[in-house]
């Protein structure tokens, strides 16, 4: 297992120094006997140099890494992960006494409440982490920025309220913890990690507050990044693929479009006609809760690994299947009116009847 890492995560190095070598076999019998030697030392010298970029440091029981919004999904997960690597987990959970929080104090995860949202509460939890620091004689590792809350419906119909939450808890909550946790950061020299999404680099239509959020907070990752260098802190985004259907973030779908529902206007209902119907049914197909597995994509914990342990991050480190990689390439590359098609496309929601609108806004 060990093995087949080492060698998925220097394979372009070993393709690369391979395919380097029959060149410089091919040079060399072509009479090239002064180039190939030099060219050699480079080579070697080159491939040093990339497996000392790609070095990872080690974890133990002496390290403590932060997590919130352990509840569920990818908190859950990465809290699981990060004690299968060894090291002591303190989790944030929304509610004490929820089946995820249950099962990660089973596996020896250290678990207090935090609601990122609310000042007293990060203090608490703050406050928690610092006597545990003390108490065990740990090193703070990481935090890991996780919790997030993502509302499914086209911008009009999202309510105040629906908006306000996904800005404090995404953005100004995440601040939040972050910044209460600075003294502690700077004096451990610790790691930060912003759970960022594909939103933040290509915002989608249906999810344009939560794209906001993500692409704000990827900004303020880019900032921090650069102004805590200086402190021995980094700051790295972690982009963790697609698991809706997996995680949590859809499980209050259908309770957010009935508020949506209550306050929509008689006007915009005559005017969305069955379109709002047709799509709360579409999206709270997809909506999902409930589930206690540990996320089944290698790939989350690969790249996750790397943003935790490479001793030398990368400003992004982002797991997505083709599918994903295709789209957003072609996101980057197209005229907008094409990429703007693109993106419905890769949106698949319901279609908006527009003979209904038309005829609604000729009555
Ligand atoms: N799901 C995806 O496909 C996907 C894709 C890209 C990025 N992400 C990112 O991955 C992260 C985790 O998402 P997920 O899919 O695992 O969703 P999730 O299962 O809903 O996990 C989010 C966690 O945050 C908690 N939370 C909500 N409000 C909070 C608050 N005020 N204070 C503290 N914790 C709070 C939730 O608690 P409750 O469950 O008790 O509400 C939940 O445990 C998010 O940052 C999300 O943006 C997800």
């Amino acid at each position: 297992m060990k093995l087949m890492k080492c060698v998925k995560r220097y394979s372009t190095i070993f393709v690369a120094d391979l395919t380097t070598s029959v060149g410089l076999f091919y040079l060399w019998n072509k009479g090239y006997k002064h180039f190939v030697p030099l060219a050699s030392l480079c080579g070697i010298g080159a491939s040093y140099l990339y497996c000392r970029l790609r070095s990872r440091a080690k974890i133990s029981s002496n390290h403590a890494i932060v997590i919130t919004g352990c509840g569920s999904g990818l908190g859950y997960s990465l809290a699981l992960h990060c004690r299968e690597l060894g090291a002591t987990v303190i989790a944030g959970v929304l509610q004490m006494g929820c089946p995820g929080a249950k099962r990660l104090e089973s596996e020896g995860v250290l678990v207090y409440p935090l609601d990122i949202t609310l000042v007293n509460s990060v203090e608490n939890f703050a406050n928690s982490v610092r006597t545990i620091l003390t108490e065990r004689n740990l090193t703070l590792r990481c935090l890991i920025n996780n919790a997030a809350v993502m509302i499914f419906g086209e911008f009009e119909w999202q309510t105040d309220e629906q908006l306000r939450n996904q800005v404090e808890v995404n953005l100004l909550g995440t601040m939040r913890i972050t910044r209460e946790l600075m003294p502690l950061i700077r004096a451990h020299f610790s790691r930060i990690i912003v759970v960022s999404s594909h939103c933040n680099e290509q915002p989608i239509p249906g999810v344009a507050a939560y794209s906001g959020t993500k692409a704000a907070l990827s900004a303020w990752a880019s900032a921090i990044r650069v102004e805590l260098k200086k402190y021995g802190v980094k700051v790295v985004c972690f982009v963790p693929g697609s698991f809706v259907t997996e995680s949590n973030i859809l499980a209050r779908q259908d309770e957010h479009f009935k508020t949506m529902k209550q306050s929509m206007s008689s006007e915009a209902e005559t005017f969305y006609d069955d379109y709002f119907a047709r799509y709360s049914q579409y999206f709270s197909s997809v909506a999902q809760g409930g589930n206690l597995e540990k996320l089944r994509d290698s790939g989350i914990y690969e790249a996750f690994e790397g943003a935790l342990l490479d001793k030398y991050p990368s400003a992004v480190y982002t797991n997505e299947p083709w599918r994903y990689t295709i789209y957003h390439t072609m996101f980057r590359i197209t005229p907008t009116c094409l990429r703007d098609r693109l993106v419905e496309k890769f949106v698949q929601g319901p279609p908006w009847k527009q003979d209904v609108a038309k005829s609604s806004t000729h009555q």
